[in-house]
């Protein structure tokens, strides 16, 4: 069976692909916006978008299945681009004779109370089910899995906060599901004998999400009291997941619009035609996401994506670059490869190799005008892909052995990126600004003292620490370029 997986460096995406590479009878192919967000060499991989025809045609040729794994939360206006995008692809996919396409959409019914991400995501599964391609609908509520966005944001309430003042909204009730239930919902969607379109939703017993949050704490072995109020709206509740969670304000608010209505299982299809699956309890998934986490075992996270080549997006601010500071650093007495491994440590639990306190300052700074802060720390504490989060950074392209660039996602007046390259005998750290307007100078010029100190330090620390593990020295000098104008 020929396979296709779009969004397949998503959050599910890239668990199913993890999956189905073990079954020997799929022959997977994989569909991405930025190819080098899947360094894959043992399945295809197909680059395009949606919104490019000639790409889904070419992704979509000779496939039997494929699943659809795309949204476009994110963008001002993800309601149009969902339904441009599912209509594009069941179109192509007509057209190449695909025979069935699996939809992970979300639980929820069409009444007034519902948010604008759920009806666009049950609009998507509309336009799926409406030409002759079978569709198989899986619908889940919230996904409980390591790095999944409701996951994290109770995880993170949990454990900071012992005594909780909670809104209305938490007495919604909802049927939460394991990342592993669901990925057994889609892989065993392939082999249905069913002819016609499905509607599939899945999820284990209903609980509120006070429930879940007091079961999450039982799992953690925490104690935690919640008292609800009645004044929290949704833009109060966003401000708190935003301060207290890694999750931004923009999809705190997002996710909690959602919460107003109950996303309950709305037909029995799973039992009737997936019997053998059995979902494990609410309390059960959280503690397998904790031992994930613990492990450092987790495949992909809500904001580890990166399709959109940041690099290619913004290349020609960052060839023009106004400003830049540059530190160069001799080390030719040390091995490469563990400089290497030394700078694709930074951030995270690992620190900043200086002034990690100032980083959580900014990292803060950044929460309160709605940014992403410095709380998403990093996927694993050793290993980067392109297109994960990194603290407040995205990484947007590596070169083994070579070189790790970072844009930065934090708010600023303007774009900044941040690279660590071996040339040579030479390890070069450039943080690079693009200002926008007068404040951005202001910003770069008020930061020159602070940049010098931590990017001093921070080149410092990269070198040492793989001296450390070298039980070699080096006196390199630190030559120093500013270049501002
Ligand atoms: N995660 C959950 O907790 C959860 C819960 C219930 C249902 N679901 C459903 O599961 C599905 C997958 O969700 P997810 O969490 O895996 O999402 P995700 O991590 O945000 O991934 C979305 C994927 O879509 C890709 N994409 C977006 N626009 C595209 C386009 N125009 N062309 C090609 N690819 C495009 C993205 O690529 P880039 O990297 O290029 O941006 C990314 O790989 C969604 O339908 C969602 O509603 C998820």
């Amino acid at each position: 069976m020929k396979i296709l997986i779009t969004g397949a460096n998503g959050y599910i995406g890239r668990r199913l692909k993890a999956k189905l590479e073990k079954n020997s009878d799929l022959n997977l192919r994989l569909f991405v916006r930025n190819k080098k967000s899947v360094l894959e060499n043992d399945v295809e991989v197909f680059e395009g978008s949606t919104f490019d025809e000639d790409s889904l045609r070419k992704a979509l040729s000779g496939v039997d299945t494929a699943y659809y794994l795309i949204h476009s939360m994110g963008s001002d206006n993800y309601k149009d681009l969902d339904k441009l995008s599912a209509t594009n692809f069941i179109n192509i996919a007509s057209e190449c004779g695909v025979k069935r396409v699996i939809y992970l959409g979300g639980l929820g019914v069409k009444d007034k109370n519902i948010s604008k991400h759920l009806l666009s995501r049950i609009q998507t599964g509309e336009i799926l089910s409406s030409l002759d391609v079978q569709t198989v609908w899986v619908r889940a509520g919230i996904i409980i899995g390591s790095g999944s966005a409701s996951f994290e944001i109770i995880r993170n309430l949990v454990e900071k906060l012992p005594i909780m003042l909670t809104p209305k909204w938490v007495n919604t009730k909802t049927q939460p599901i394991a990342i592993e239930d669901v990925l057994s919902y889609l892989e065993k969607s392939l082999y249905l004998k069913e002819k016609e379109n499905l509607v599939v939703d899945i999820g284990t017993h209903s609980l509120n999400y006070k429930e879940m949050m007091l079961q999450s704490a039982k799992a953690l072995n925490l104690k935690r009291y919640m008292i609800t109020v009645p004044f929290m709206s949704i833009k109060l509740s966003s401000h708190w997941l935003n301060i207290f969670t890694p999750v931004p304000f923009s999809l705190a608010k997002e996710l909690i619009d959602g919460l107003k209505s109950e996303a309950v299982i709305q037909n029995d299809n799973a039992k009737k035609y997936f019997p053998e699956i059995k979902p494990v309890s609410y309390i059960d998934a959280v503690k397998k996401a904790e031992e994930r986490i613990k492990q450092n075992q987790v495949i992909s996270r809500w904001d580890d994506k990166g399709g959109r080549i940041w690099e290619e997006v913004h290349k020609d601010e960052f060839h023009d670059a106004i400003f830049f500071d540059r530190k160069q650093k001799d080390i030719s007495h040390l091995d490469k490869h563990k400089i290497y491994q030394s700078f694709m440590a930074i951030g995270g639990k690992n620190g900043w190799f200086a002034y990690d306190f100032l980083w959580t300052i900014r990292g803060f700074l950044d929460k309160i005008v709605g940014g992403v802060g410095i709380k998403r720390g990093r996927r694993d504490p050793i290993n980067l892909r392109i297109g994960d989060s990194l603290d407040f950074w995205k990484v947007v392209d590596i070169k083994k052995d070579e070189r790790l660039l970072l844009f930065a996602q934090m708010k600023l007046p303007g774009l900044a990126w941040l690279e660590f390259k071996i040339k040579d005998d030479e390890l070069i750290q450039s943080a690079y600004f693009y200002p926008k307007g007068v404040l951005g100078r202001f910003y770069w010029y008020t930061l020159i003292p602070l940049h010098y100190l931590v990017f001093t330090n921070m080149i410092n620390g990269i070198v040492k620490k793989s001296e450390n593990s070298d039980q070699t020295k080096t006196n390199g000098k630190i030559k120093r370029t500013l270049k501002s104008m």
